[in-house]
């Protein structure tokens, strides 16, 4: 669906993402790497009670981070991306244009099963997540020493494979913008 916002007015603005999906992608990457930090941080802490409220902590961020990766796949739904401009499209070989949307997708897959995995594995292991210690979110997992063991396995996995593709994402950005030139950053840069 093309919308005023999906394709900008002006020139400049016309192969642009929106300002609303630019605003996500800088406030949910960031938001992600805080997780990564406290998630790899507090598992290694001694039992304490420090330790377990950075968990709870985790947990409600990441449950936050799950709503809000809703909104951006709506907004992504809704709100087109621009398509890839033609030099860049000329000067891509085809492994790269899959690769750069295949990466794009499993990441929105990760957004979710990343967060969703994390749920299951403190219901299973019997600490269902209290939103804020005021909301509490049903289990839709039962409470299960082997099943948590798995589902921790998983999370961690999952995680892994996120961070692995956002540092390839990183990377593939960086090469564009300052070894290809390709003016691709500003395409999801914030503006005026
Ligand atoms: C945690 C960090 C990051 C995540 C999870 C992330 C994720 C994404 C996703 C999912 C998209 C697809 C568009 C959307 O729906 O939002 C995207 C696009 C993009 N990202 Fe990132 N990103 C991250 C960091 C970065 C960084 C550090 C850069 C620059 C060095 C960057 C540059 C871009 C660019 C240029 C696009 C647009 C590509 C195009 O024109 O099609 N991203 N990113
Ligand atoms: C996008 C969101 C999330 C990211 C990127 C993330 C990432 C991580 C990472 C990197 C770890 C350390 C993994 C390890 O080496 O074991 C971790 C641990 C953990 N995460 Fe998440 N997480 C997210 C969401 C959640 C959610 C929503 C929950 C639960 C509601 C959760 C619950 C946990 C728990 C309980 C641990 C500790 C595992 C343990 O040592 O027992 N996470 N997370």
């Amino acid at each position: 669906m093309n919308t005023d916002e999906t394709f900008q007015s002006s020139d400049s603005h016309a192969q642009s993402y929106t300002r609303t999906a630019v605003a996500m992608h800088w406030l949910l990457g960031m938001a992600l790497v805080g997780m990564f930090a406290v998630g790899y941080y507090m598992e290694d802490l001694p039992l304490s009670p420090a330790k377990l409220q950075l968990f709870n902590w985790h947990k409600w961020a990441g449950i936050c981070l799950l709503t809000l990766s809703v909104l951006r796949l709506l907004w992504r739904i809704t709100h087109r991306p621009p398509p890839l401009p033609a030099d860049i499209q000329n000067d891509m070989p085809a492994w790269q244009h899959h690769a750069h949307y295949l990466t794009q997708y499993s990441m929105y897959g990760l957004f979710f099963l990343v967060p969703l995995v994390g749920w299951a594995y403190s219901s299973a292991a019997g600490f269902p997540v209290v939103v804020f210690g005021v909301l509490p979110l049903p289990d839709f997992v039962p409470a299960n020493e082997a099943l948590a063991e798995l589902l921790k396995a998983w999370h961690e996995g999952t995680a892994m494979a996120l961070a692995i593709l956002i540092l390839l994402h990183v990377a593939a950005a960086i090469k564009h913008q300052w070894v290809d030139k390709h003016a691709l950053l500003q395409r999801m840069w914030p503006r005026r």
